[in-house]
């Protein structure tokens, strides 16, 4: 069975409010970062349509800050899979709803693992690659999957 990346797609957009923000106003970072992992968690969810678990994440670098009232918006999709893990790519946009325009504050590679009834790794479907850019996506994550890999049997 194959599937499509871009029937993974997953948008979440919420406007920061103060309790998540430090004396100055600045979001805190974990709170994004707990946005980008349900944005990750409910896309590889619909891709496997099992139970999924976080294993990885990496490369998060928060090139702009993020302020009480900005709308942060998270995109995730599946641009990679294995037996029974996925990549997800996960992008974050802010925009400051008193200005025009948004900005690309972040983004970051989550690994997800399907699991089964018993909690046990689970097999899912192949990726139908549609476009060059998702071609592109697929041999990136399969880099990294293969460096995860030959970290873990040495
Ligand atoms: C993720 C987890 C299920 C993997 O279990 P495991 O016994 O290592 O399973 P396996 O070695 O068979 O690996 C299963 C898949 O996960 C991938 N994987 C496991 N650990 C990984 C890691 N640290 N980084 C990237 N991929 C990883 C493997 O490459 C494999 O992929 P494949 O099936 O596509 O080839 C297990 O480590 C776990 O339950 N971790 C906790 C997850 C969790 O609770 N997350 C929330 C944190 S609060």
């Amino acid at each position: 069975m194959t599937k499509l990346s871009s029937d993974s797609i997953i948008y979440i957009s919420e406007v920061m409010m103060p309790h998540k923000a430090n004396v100055a106003g600045n979001i805190h970072g974990g709170e994004i970062i707990k946005m980008m992992d349900s944005a990750a968690y409910a896309s590889a969810r619909r891709y496997a349509r099992s139970n999924v678990v976080t294993a990885r994440i990496d490369e998060v670098e928060f090139h702009l800050p993020i302020m009480i009232g900005d709308l942060v918006t998270c995109t995730a999709q599946v641009v990679y899979v294995g037996t029974s893990s996925m990549e997800v790519v996960v992008t974050v946009d802010v925009e400051d709803l008193e200005a025009e325009g948004k900005k690309r504050a972040l983004s970051a590679y989550f690994t997800m693992v399907a699991l089964d009834k018993k909690g046990k790794p689970a097999h899912i479907a192949t990726l139908e690659l549609k476009t060059p850019e998702e071609e592109k996506a697929f041999a990136e994550g399969q880099k990294r999957y293969e460096i995860h890999k030959q970290r873990k049997t040495r």
